[in-house]
């Protein structure tokens, strides 16, 4: 083990929230006190508390993880998902470069490395930031997601799972006394993940994923097929990533500096199938529901074996790594080869799709 002259280092959240940050943070800051003796900062809102004025930061302790709110999700930090550090919207209408107030904050708080906790946007971007700043950085993968790459697992993935899978067994019941055709539409911007694990986790008989393109005769099929099975309803899930059948993303908003924001690909689906004389359906989308509540088992001990092994990393001298869970082991992966591959999409010759395939479920035409 290289020894690094380590006093203080600072640990932050970026992007979009998720269960089990708060257990990252938690495992981060035990073992950078309790093995190392260092400090631990806290940053306020990600990168904003170190790049903009003044300064936002919190002095983490063990007691900090005394109270019942440590275990619930969200971020005790809190984060952003908005806004380029490398063109910053200041609030005279003018564009900045953070990247130098952002190397000043670290320098005047005396951290001497960053722990970010991020997806694969804050991986990229915070990567970025701190390689030009010079200040060394370890990052942790979350994501409901589950798109950042060379990791199996990411924190916040496994609960956000748990409540899509929770509200199909709640929208079974209905569909079936009903005899309707429920859709959920989740999240997944640009990867499938999370729809195709629900589906085959909840049952559902159709999925769609930003992945693979679809067509209304191969959903009409399947209920039709289902309808013949004597089956009174079917399940359908699908990402909010995915297309309308014109190419168009069925509803879309943005505001200066935020993300586009998707919504709507239930709704449409469920108008077009409404059409159909013999199928009578209704559309729940399930939006930042997914991102809340108490952390599920795994996403703890995810959330802490890359706390744990951040820390390690950092008291090895080691920078622009990602902590990684590779067959069944806590690892980690260059930054660099983390932002060539960008997002992790759902593999079409992969596991999961073959799961659904063999149950006969429709996934689009693959
Ligand atoms: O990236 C995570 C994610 O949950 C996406 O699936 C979703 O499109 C997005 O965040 C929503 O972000 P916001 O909180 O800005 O609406």
């Amino acid at each position: 083990m290289a020894t690094t002259k380590i006093k203080r280092i600072g640990v932050l959240t970026s992007g979009g929230d998720c269960a089990g940050l708060n257990a990252v943070i938690r495992a981060v800051t035990y073992r950078a006190i309790m093995k190392y003796g260092w400090e631990v900062y806290g940053i306020i809102d990600g990168t904003e508390g170190l790049a903009l004025r003044p300064l936002r930061w919190k002095k983490l302790g063990i007691s900090d993880f005394f109270a019942p709110f440590a275990r619930l999700g969200g971020t005790m930090l809190g984060t952003i998902n908005r806004g380029d550090p490398f063109a910053w919207q200041m609030p005279d209408g003018t564009v900045k470069n953070l990247t130098k107030d952002f190397k000043d904050g670290v320098k005047e708080l005396e951290l001497d490395a960053l722990v970010v906790i991020g997806g694969d946007g804050s991986m990229r971007i915070v990567g970025k930031l701190c390689k030009e700043a010079g200040v060394p950085m370890v990052g942790i993968p979350k994501t409901i997601d589950k798109d950042t790459p060379l990791t199996e697992h990411s924190v916040g993935f496994s609960t956000a799972l748990d409540i899509c899978v929770e509200a199909l067994d709640r929208l079974q019941t209905t569909a079936a006394s009903h005899h309707r055709v429920m859709i959920l539409e989740v999240m997944g911007r640009d990867a499938g993940h999370l729809a195709l694990h629900s589906a085959i986790a909840g049952g559902a008989e159709i999925c769609l994923i930003p992945e693979i393109p679809y067509t209304f005769q191969g959903i009409m099929d399947k209920l039709e097929e289902r309808r013949l099975q004597g089956a009174g309803y079917t399940l359908i899930v699908v990402a909010e990533g995915v297309k309308t059948l014109e190419g168009k993303n069925a509803s879309v908003s943005s505001k200066a500096g935020e993300n586009i924001r998707y919504g709507g690909i239930g709704h449409y689906l469920s108008n077009m199938i409404n059409e159909k004389d013999d199928f009578n359906s209704r559309f729940t989308v399930l939006g930042h529901v997914q991102r809340g509540g108490i952390p599920s088992s795994w996403d703890r001990i995810t959330a802490t074996g890359f706390g744990v092994h951040a820390v390690d990393l950092v008291a090895e001298g080691k920078s622009e790594r990602m902590v990684a869970w590779i067959g069944g082991k806590v690892t980690d992966v260059s930054m660099e080869d983390v932002a060539k591959v960008g997002t992790a999409k759902v593999n079409t010759q992969g596991e999961m799709l073959s799961i659904a395939l063999k149950m006969g479920m429709y996934v689009g035409e693959i």
